[in-house]
C-alpha cells in the first residue's frame, strides 16, 4: 500500500471522522486536510483511482468523484494519462499576497455548511480547515473508566484561599493585568522552577498564561509567520499540532524513538522556525530525551536560528527519584522557551500556565500577552500564589503522586498478569499519567479503542497521534483520575478486549 493510501485509509478508519457524510465526501475531506497539513506535499503524485479504490476497499467511482471535487477546487490537478498531482497551495497564497488579493486556496472551496448544514456557513478558509477536524476529545486521555475523580484536591483549603483573596480584593487584581501576570505567582513559579526543574530563570522572564495552549499560540504568533516550518514530534500532542495549524505553519513530523525526537539527514536539510518537544516525557510515548539528543537539538536550534518550545507538562509526576532537569537549563544561547501548566497538578479547568522566555523576548511577549489576550484572572492567580507560597502545593504534589502511583501500580500489575504471554509490551518508565501498551503492527488499535469504549473503558489508539502513517500501534491508558475500585473492576475487562484483538 502506498504511503498516501495508508494516510487516507487511516483517516477514513476513524469512526468520528465526518461520520454522517457519504464515503466520497469523507475521502475528499481526508485528502483536503492532508494537503493543507502538507502530509500530501505539493507536487506529489496521488495513487491512481484504481489503486486507491483497491487499497481502501471502496468503489472506484467513489474515488473518481472525490478526485474530481478536489480538482475542481484547485487542490489537485489531473493530466490525462499522467496522473493526479497535489497543487502547490503555498505558492498560490504567496502569489495572491503579492498581488494584494485576499489569499484563498485555488478556487475557494464551497463555504462550510452551504450544502450539508453541518457547520455555520460563511467561515473563512482557515475556519473551515480548523473546524473540519474538531477532534480534541478524541485525543484527550480520559480517566480509564467512570467519571474523572478529583477527590484528592483540597477543595476546602482552596475555597479558604479564594475567600481570603476576595475579602481583600485589591482593585488592581480586578484589572486585566499588564505585567505578565500576578507578581507573587511569578515569583513562586520562579523559585519552584529553579529548585525542582533546574530552569535558569529570573522572575521577569516568567509570563502567566491561560495554560500551555495559550503559551503555544503566543509563540506561534510572535515567533513564526504563516508558511514557516515547525518541527513536531511524531506522534505528537494534539494541542500543539492544532496551535501551529491554526497559525498556518508547515508541520514537519519528526520520528520519535526511545531517546526522544530523532532527526535524520532529510530533517536536518529543512529549516525550522519552531521546534516543539516534550523532552522530559515525550507525549504520548513517554520517551525521555537523552542528553546527547538534547545537546544536538540545542546546537541545531542555534545553527538554524530556530526556537525550541519545551512543553514540560507532567514533570511533577515522577514516581521514583527526582524530576528530570529541563532542557532549558542546558541552553546557553537563549533558544528555548519553556512552558508548564497547572492543569495536571491542580485541575484542568483552572487554565493557568506559565511561559519562560529568553531575556530578549520579555518585552515583546509581555506586550503581546496584554494586547492579544487581555489575560486577567489575577484573583485566581493570587489564590494560587498563596497555595504555593504557604507550602500547600508541595504537600498536594506529594499526596497525588502517592495516589496516582498506587493507581498506576494496580493497573500495570493487573494488565501484566492478565496479558502474560501476549505480544503486548507495557511501558515501564516511572512517570506520567498514562501507560502505553504497545501492540503488534498488524493489530487495529483504533478498533480496540472502540471496543473498549463500548465496554465503558476509555483508552486511546496510539496510531491516531501520528501525523505520518503510524509506525507503532498501541493503546494509551490513563489512570490518574480513576479510582482503585474502578481500575480493579475494568483492567481485567480491558485485558480481555486486548487479547481478543491480538488473536483476531
Ligand atoms: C503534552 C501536553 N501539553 C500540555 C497540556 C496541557 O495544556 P493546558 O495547560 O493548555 O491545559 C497537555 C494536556 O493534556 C498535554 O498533554
Amino acid at each position: 500500500m502506498s504511503p498516501a493510501s495508508d494516510l487516507l485509509g487511516h483517516a477514513l478508519a476513524q469512526a468520528d471522522f465526518h461520520p454522517r457524510l457519504p464515503q466520497q465526501r469523507r475521502l475528499y475531506e481526508a485528502a483536503k486536510a492532508a494537503i493543507h497539513r502538507q502530509q500530501l506535499g505539493a507536487g506529489s503524485k496521488l495513487p491512481s483511482s484504481r489503486d486507491l479504490a483497491r487499497d481502501l476497499r471502496i468503489s472506484r467511482n467513489t474515488v473518481i468523484a472525490a478526485f474530481e471535487q478536489l480538482a475542481a477546487e484547485g487542490y489537485v490537478s489531473s493530466t490525462l494519462g499522467s496522473g493526479t498531482y497535489v497543487a502547490d497551495l503555498q505558492a498560490h497564497s504567496a502569489r495572491m499576497r503579492g498581488s494584494g488579493a485576499t489569499p484563498r486556496v485555488g478556487h475557494p472551496p464551497p463555504r462550510a455548511g452551504s450544502r450539508t448544514g453541518e457547520r455555520p456557513a460563511d467561515l473563512s478558509r482557515r475556519g473551515q480547515e480548523l473546524t473540519s477536524y474538531a477532534a480534541g476529545p478524541r485525543f484527550e486521555i480520559q480517566p480509564f473508566a467512570g467519571e474523572a475523580d478529583f477527590s484528592s484536591f483540597p477543595f476546602k483549603l482552596w475555597q479558604r484561599l479564594q475567600n481570603r483573596v476576595w475579602r481583600e480584593a485589591p482593585e488592581a487584581l480586578l484589572d486585566y493585568g499588564q505585567s505578565g501576570g500576578h507578581l507573587p505567582l511569578r515569583q513562586a513559579i520562579t523559585e519552584y522552577l529553579r529548585m525542582s526543574r533546574s530552569v535558569k530563570v529570573e522572575v521577569e522572564q516568567v509570563m502567566i498564561t491561560a495554560g500551555t495552549q495559550q503559551s503555544l499560540d503566543l509563540c506561534a504568533q510572535l515567533l513564526a509567520d504563516a508558511g514557516d516550518t515547525a518541527w513536531i514530534e511524531d506522534p505528537c500532542y494534539w494541542g500543539a499540532r492544532r496551535a501551529f495549524q491554526a497559525r498556518e505553519l508547515k508541520l514537519r513530523p519528526i520520528a520519535v524513538d526511545g531517546d526522544g525526537m530523532a532527526l535524520d539527514a532529510a530533517d536536518l536539510a529543512t529549516r525550522p522556525r519552531l521546534i516543539y518537544v516534550t523532552p522530559s516525557h515525550q507525549y504520548p510515548t513517554g520517551a525521555v530525551m537523552s542528553l546527547a539528543r538534547r545537546r544536538e537539538l540545542l546546537d541545531v536550534a542555534v545553527h538554524k536560528d530556530a526556537w525550541i518550545l519545551e512543553d514540560d507538562y507532567d514533570s511533577e509526576f515522577r514516581y521514583t527519584g527526582r524530576p528530570l532537569a529541563a532542557l532549558q537549563g542546558l541552553d546557553h544561547d537563549d533558544r528555548v522557551l519553556y512552558m508548564g501548566t497547572f492543569s495536571k497538578v491542580i485541575y484542568p479547568g483552572i487554565k493557568v500556565g506559565y511561559l519562560v522566555v529568553p531575556p530578549a523576548l520579555i518585552d515583546a511577549f509581555k506586550s503581546a500577552l496584554y494586547d492579544l489576550q487581555r489575560p486577567g484572572q489575577l484573583m485566581v492567580q493570587a489564590a494560587l500564589a498563596d497555595f504555593i507560597g504557604l507550602g500547600h502545593f508541595t504537600t498536594h504534589i506529594r499526596k497525588i503522586r502517592q495516589i496516582y502511583g498506587a493507581r498506576r501500580e494496580l493497573l500495570r500489575r493487573t494488565l501484566e498478569q492478565r496479558l502474560d504471554g501476549q505480544p503486548v509490551s507495557i511501558s515501564r518508565e516511572e512517570s506520567g499519567l498514562h501507560l502505553v501498551l504497545e501492540l503488534p503492527d498488524d493489530v487495529d488499535d483504533v478498533a480496540l479503542e472502540q471496543r473498549a469504549a463500548d465496554a465503558g473503558i476509555q483508552v486511546k489508539a496510539l496510531s491516531a497521534y501520528f501525523l505520518k502513517p503510524p509506525v507503532r500501534r498501541g493503546l494509551l491508558v490513563g489512570y490518574a483520575y480513576c479510582t482503585l475500585e474502578k481500575i480493579a473492576e475494568c483492567a481485567p475487562l480491558l485485558a480481555a478486549i486486548i487479547i481478543s484483538g491480538v488473536d483476531a
